[in-house]
């Protein structure tokens, strides 16, 4: 439950061990989160950081691979934090377009993480808090949606279609009380993507947990990161195809 003056007092992550995921829960306990739950697969996840702040941590079985799991661990959630202030699904799989050009299969089960575990654990999580009359879920969509690259075609439509749902997710939420936040990084230097190449606009997990707080405190709908990439994808969105599929991979 949000205290009189509004501030944040619940959090659940699900994808527990998530670097942006686990970024943002910090700044939350640091600034005033008491009951945190991180929902991992296994059920084990990096507690000590945040007990050591002061928050009262508990830790789920959690696979995003699993939608018939969902509404279950949501109500586990509340039943061990109470009312959700906050909902950070932050889990997601990179993968390589090569490999899924190879193995379809492969591309499918990602899909179905980085698209249908999304789509089951995001309406779960959006009853409870229309139910509740508040409540934020943080949608950890990106770039790579706004507009599809050839390059990881498979991972970008899924993120494309995680990027709709949650706007049409928010829109259903509209005068609930509830609301839904997009954060649409760019490249993100972290374990996800260990070895690759920085691309142009590169920023680390740090700068992309700041954008989230200062945006849930600004009270914006969508969160680009870089600030600055708002303003690159108007102009990507439009370029002709002819010139977009020949852009350095
Ligand atoms: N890093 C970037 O460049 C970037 C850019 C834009 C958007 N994003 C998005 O931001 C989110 C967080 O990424 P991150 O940088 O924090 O990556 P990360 O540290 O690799 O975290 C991703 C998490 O997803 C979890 N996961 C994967 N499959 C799962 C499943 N079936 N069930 C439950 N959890 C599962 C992983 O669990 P395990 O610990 O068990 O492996 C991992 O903890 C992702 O949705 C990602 O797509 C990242």
């Amino acid at each position: 439950m949000k205290n009189a003056l509004g501030q944040v007092d619940t959090v659940l992550l699900l994808g527990g061990r998530s670097e942006i995921g686990l970024a943002v829960v910090e700044r939350l306990v640091r600034a005033g989160a008491t009951r945190v739950m991180l929902a991992a697969r296994g059920g084990t996840a990096p507690v000590g950081r945040l007990q050591a702040l002061g928050a009262e941590v508990h830790v789920a079985d959690f696979d995003a691979a699993l939608p018939e799991t969902h509404p279950r661990l949501v109500q586990e959630a509340v039943a061990k934090l109470g009312d959700l202030d906050v909902v950070i699904p932050a889990f997601g799989v990179l993968g390589s377009q090569a490999i899924y050009d190879a193995d379809p299969v492969a591309a499918a089960r990602d899909v179905a993480v980085n698209y249908g575990g999304h789509v089951s654990v995001g309406l779960a999580a959006a009853a409870r808090l229309r139910e509740q009359g508040h409540g934020t879920l943080v949608v950890l969509s990106s770039v790579a949606g706004v507009r599809v690259r050839r390059a990881n075609f498979v991972y970008g439509s899924a993120k494309a279609g995680l990027d709709g749902f949650a706007q049409g997710l928010a829109d259903a939420l509209h005068g609930s009380g509830a609301r839904v936040v997009v954060v649409r990084p760019g490249f993100v230097i972290g374990r996800m993507t260990a070895g690759m190449k920085p691309a142009p606009m590169s920023v680390g997990v740090d700068a992309v947990a700041d954008a989230v707080i200062e945006g849930l405190r600004s009270g914006r709908q969508t969160i680009w990161v870089p600030a600055r990439l708002r303003a690159v994808f108007a102009v990507m969105r439009i370029l002709p195809r002819a010139v977009w599929r020949r852009l350095p991979r």
